[in-house]
């Protein structure tokens, strides 16, 4: 199994936890390393966003695979990890669902987000890694302004303080648990029937921004290969591999 939580370094601060394993990565740090930080001065979203990352309320880390699958299999590493992201936090708080392409979501609200980034290599990636920001102990007013009404934390949703550690340690093991499922039976059984079973946009009418595009349809589950499958305008079904979606309120 994937020894993830066997090599953590652990930090106040950081400009990103993801920055940071990306330049102990190319130096030749094992897979399974694990980057932490009690806050980030310039954590990173999707998209060129930032992730608010203050300090000591929430988790803000990043893990390192070596994987030796195909390139256009990579991508599916980010839905394989909000999967055990769902599995670790399942019995911490109900009502947890997934929104595609990698978002954990409780009551319609954003509670944690992923980038998967990878340095190719020769018919694979040389590494991915996969950064993870949980909000686990921030009130909403430790929120921007203007995110207060799009996020929530675990203690929001729970009305209590969690022990940052020992939920890093259960996703860490979540982590390594779904690697391994992933190796061994693809995207394709277990993982996209758990993803689909909370699925956050199953049956609704969105919007996906893909590029300079925004192409509203409806959407129903995820495919296989990670892709989500939706209704477009002509009645046709298809499934779009990279974007990002916005329920139509
Ligand atoms: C998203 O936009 O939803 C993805 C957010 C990912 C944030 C995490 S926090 C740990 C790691 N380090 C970063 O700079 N970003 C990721």
């Amino acid at each position: 199994m994937t020894p993830w939580g066997s090599h953590v370094l652990s930090f106040a601060s950081l400009d990103s936890t993801s920055r940071y394993l990306w330049r102990q990565a190319e130096a030749g740090a094992p897979l399974g390393t694990v980057v932490v930080a009690d806050e980030q001065l310039s954590g990173r979203g999707r998209r060129g966003r930032q992730w608010h990352s203050p300090a000591g309320l929430n988790l803000y880390f990043s893990v390192l695979l070596r994987p030796s699958v195909k390139l256009e299999k990579v991508p599916q590493f980010a839905l394989v990890a909000v999967a055990a992201l769902w599995q670790a936090l399942r019995t911490e708080c109900s009502g947890l669902t997934i929104k595609w392409p990698n978002d954990l979501f409780c009551r319609g609200l954003k509670l944690a987000g992923i980038l998967s980034e990878m340095k190719p290599g020769a018919g694979s990636a040389e590494f991915v890694i996969i950064g993870i920001g949980l909000n686990v102990n921030a009130g909403i007013i430790d929120f921007p302004l203007e995110l207060r009404e799009q996020v929530t934390s675990l203690s929001c949703e729970c009305q209590k303080t969690f022990v940052l550690g020992l939920l890093l340690e259960s996703v860490l093991k979540e982590l390594a648990v779904f690697t391994e499922i992933f190796y061994s039976e693809g995207l394709g059984g277990s993982i996209c029937d758990l993803i689909n079973h909370n699925f956050y946009l199953a049956e609704r009418d969105i919007v996906i921004q893909s590029g300079a595009q925004s192409i509203p349809c409806r959407a129903h589950s995820i495919d296989d290969s990670g892709g989500l499958v939706a209704t477009v305008a002509d009645g046709s079904k298809v499934s779009f591999n990279a974007g990002e979606a916005q329920l139509v309120k």
